[in-house]
């Protein structure tokens, strides 16, 4: 089997709200996809259908070849979830819990091995309730990983970490893809998607507006933009939009050279995928 998900059609309303609607995504086996979004887009009703916690109201998923909703006990074992909220192991400490999520599953990775995985090493024998929220997350990292899991659904794993918090889970998240698991990933952190995501699905009021690798959705969004500072002295620039920035640097340069003048602060860009972030997101 090729993929790891596969979701067509899917619909889901909680009483009249339609909160997904009608969504179709893959995701390859042993890719890292983001689904990214603004708050209310959907993402984590779509999470949670994929994981069997929710049901769907329409449409076709397929998770590991199973139906999550009917929660196969054989899917349940090569999965690893890490919810939007946490934590009701608040008074065992964390090589407990670790140990007893471990022992669910029939060939859960080694407790210390995941402990340094996600960088709670010094904090074996603390009771989760006496973690920072920081810390706490990545507890919940590590419960996710304990059953050795082929496919890891994580439901905005960094929201509340500090800068060094998140740049040490985004390398946990890199080495999963190193050890061949597949990462579901949703966030509302653009650099997160960029950073991390193989292919990323835009979300917004339930749809999928736009999906591709982060270099092609910025890439493909627009023209190249060149750009270089006014010799007025006011410190403006000059910004040229063009799909042939050779032809157009060439004639810029050439009258540039020509009449002795500098192209100061010269830059040729293409959007990123901010940009179109940002401009599909925005509120009309
Ligand atoms: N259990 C629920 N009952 C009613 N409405 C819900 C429920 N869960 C989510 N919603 C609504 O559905 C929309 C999508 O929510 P959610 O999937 O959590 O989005 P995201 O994770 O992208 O922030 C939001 O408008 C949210 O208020
Ligand atoms: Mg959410």
């Amino acid at each position: 089997m090729e993929n790891a998900i596969e979701v067509s059609g899917l619909r889901k309303s909680y009483g009249d709200y339609e909160a997904v609607r009608g969504i179709d995504f893959t995701v390859r086996r042993g890719e890292v996809f983001g689904l990214l979004g603004p708050n209310g887009a959907g993402k984590t009703t779509t999470v949670e259908i994929l994981e069997g916690y929710r049901a769907r109201g329409e449409g076709d998923v397929a998770v590991l070849g199973f139906d999550p909703e009917q929660r196969p006990r054989a899917m349940r074992e090569r999965v690893g979830i890490v919810l939007q909220s946490t934590g009701i192991y608040r008074h065992v400490t964390v090589r407990e819990v670790l140990e007893h999520f471990g022992s669910l599953y029939p060939a859960p990775r080694a407790v210390d091995e995941v402990i340094g995985l996600v960088g709670l090493t010094g904090k074996e024998d603390q009771r989760a309730r006496r973690l920072s929220g920081g810390q706490l997350r990545r507890l919940d990292l590590a419960l996710a990983l304990v059953g050795d899991p082929e496919l890891i659904f994580l439901d905005e794993p960094t929201t509340g970490f500090d800068p060094a918090a998140r740049h040490a889970a985004w390398d946990t998240i890199r080495s999963l893809k190193a050890l061949g698991k597949t990462v579901l990933l949703t966030t509302h952190y653009l650099d997160e998607a960029q950073e991390l995501a193989d292919r990323v699905a835009i979300i917004k009021d339930g749809r999928i507006i736009v999906e591709g690798s982060p270099t092609e959705l910025g890439a493909a969004s627009g023209p190249y933009r060149i750009a270089y500072r006014a010799d007025n002295g006011d410190g403006t620039f000059v910004v040229h939009e063009t799909d042939d920035p050779t032809a157009l640097l060439h004639e810029l340069t050439e009258r540039a050279l020509a009449s002795g003048t500098r192209l100061e602060g010269l830059s040729v860009t293409r959007p990123t995928l901010e940009d179109v972030y940002l401009e599909l997101t925005a509120d009309a």
